[in-house]
């Protein structure tokens, strides 16, 4: 971890999520309905379950702000459960008064089988409730205060989605991030749009689940985050792990990709052009295969990442498994679950992304306030932006 940290807590059907941040900067301007705003944007999207319209997220500043701007103490977060209220005796923190079966057909693709072994439980409860996907939301918070920050230097992010189960979009030459977000699968291809409407709608009729591809882009990064010289300071490398580390997320690709494997190295490149006089630098890349880092650095191009969304695995036609007490066959558990979960797993991208580039902006520029940092940044991008800096006199 580094210089920008959290921590979350809470279960899924308990009383709420807690999110503890270490590390931003004082003198940060933000309030809760700025952090409602992502909550928002991380419960729309086709194919969640009735339980986003039950929820209507809204994260309490408990610490660490006063007078709308951040003091550099730990800022702790708080998003209640709403379902709470129906589920204090299952989820009750002191010994309930009356049994509560536990459940013991664990679903194939989560946590379940290898929780109640790892946490020697015979009860799955406990495990689902913090493997569930609800704990994205305190993510979510802390993104919106990561977003807050990089506001303030010209940073942009985005999601968008690629492909949900076979359809998958065209990608126009600019982004029409309005229109993205007015879809209700955050798809910029109109066509695709319906096409993956209607695939959804079919996974719910089959009673099935729905994957796809989103594609998170972060413009304004200057060159330079992140670093060559040790492992886990590549920032390629931590991106990584921030978006794999999402619920269902099992690929992640930067620029592109995995397709790169198939191309001559030299078409894979971002060939490196002379630029006219006037312009801030000597050179400019006429392509960004690279999806903005090179050698785990930053180039200063867009950061393209890509991830991969399993279809999620409560399905409603339970999968076959093994009653645990009794070693028979039987179905997995089944409770109330989403069909497509990769719209709002995009939202949950731009979060992970923002505070892994928050971190490398505070390990490259320092402070602790947000004018210092300020102050760090623009002298470094006076500098190292310069022509000058190349000249040979
Ligand atoms: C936004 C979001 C919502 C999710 N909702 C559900 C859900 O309703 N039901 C479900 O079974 N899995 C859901 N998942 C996925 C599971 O949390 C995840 O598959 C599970 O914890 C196992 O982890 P793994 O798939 O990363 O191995 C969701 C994931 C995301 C990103």
């Amino acid at each position: 971890m580094g210089q920008f940290r959290f921590l979350t807590a809470g279960e899924s059907h308990g009383k709420g999520l807690v999110a503890i941040i270490e590390g931003m900067v004082a003198g940060l301007p933000i309030s809760e309905d700025y952090i409602t705003q992502e909550l928002k944007r991380r419960q729309a999207g086709y194919g969640r379950s009735a339980r986003m319209k039950i929820e209507q997220d809204k994260a309490e500043i408990i610490s660490g702000v006063r007078h709308g701007l951040t003091i550099g103490s730990p800022i702790s977060l708080l998003i209640w459960n709403r379902v709470w209220k129906d589920w204090q005796e299952i989820m009750s923190i002191v010994a309930a008064d009356n049994e509560i079966p536990p459940l013991t057909s664990p679903r194939p693709g989560h946590a379940d089988l290898a929780g109640v072994i790892k946490y020697d439980t015979e009860d799955i409860r406990p495990i689902l409730e913090r493997a569930s996907a609800r704990e994205t939301a305190a993510r979510v918070a802390v993104g919106a205060i990561a977003r807050k920050f990089l506001e303030e230097f010209d940073f942009t992010i985005h999601s968008h989605t690629v492909s949900i189960g076979k359809h998958r979009a065209k990608q126009p030459k600019s982004m029409d991030w309005q229109q993205v977000e007015k879809s209700p699968v955050r798809c910029a291809d109109a066509g695709a749009e319906k096409a993956m409407i209607a695939a959804i709608d079919g996974a719910k009729t089959e009673r099935d689940t729905i994957g796809g591809v989103f594609e998170v882009i972060a413009a304004g990064v200057p060159v330079g985050l992140g670093s060559h010289v040790q492992w886990d300071r590549r920032l390629d490398g931590q991106i990584a792990q921030a978006l794999m580390s999402i619920n269902a997320v099992k690929g992640v690709e930067i620029g592109a990709g995995f397709s790169i494997a198939n191309v001559k190295g030299s078409k894979a490149q971002d060939v490196i052009e002379s630029s006219s006089k006037g312009t801030a630098l000597p050179w400019h890349r006429t392509t960004n295969n690279a999806g903005g880092i090179e050698g785990g650095i930053s180039n200063g191009q867009p950061i393209v990442v890509r991830a991969a969304v399993k279809p999620i695995a409560t399905i409603g036609k339970p999968l076959p498994s093994v009653d645990l007490r009794t070693g028979k066959s039987t179905e997995a558990h089944y409770e109330r679950s989403d069909i497509c979960v990769v719209p709002a797993a995009g939202v949950i991208g731009e979060a992970m992304l923002a505070i892994v580039l928050v971190n490398a902006m505070l390990e490259k520029f320092g402070g602790d306030n947000l004018k210092e940092t300020l102050a760090n940044y623009n002298n470094y991008i006076t500098s190292a932006y310069s022509r000058n800096r190349y000249a040979t006199s």
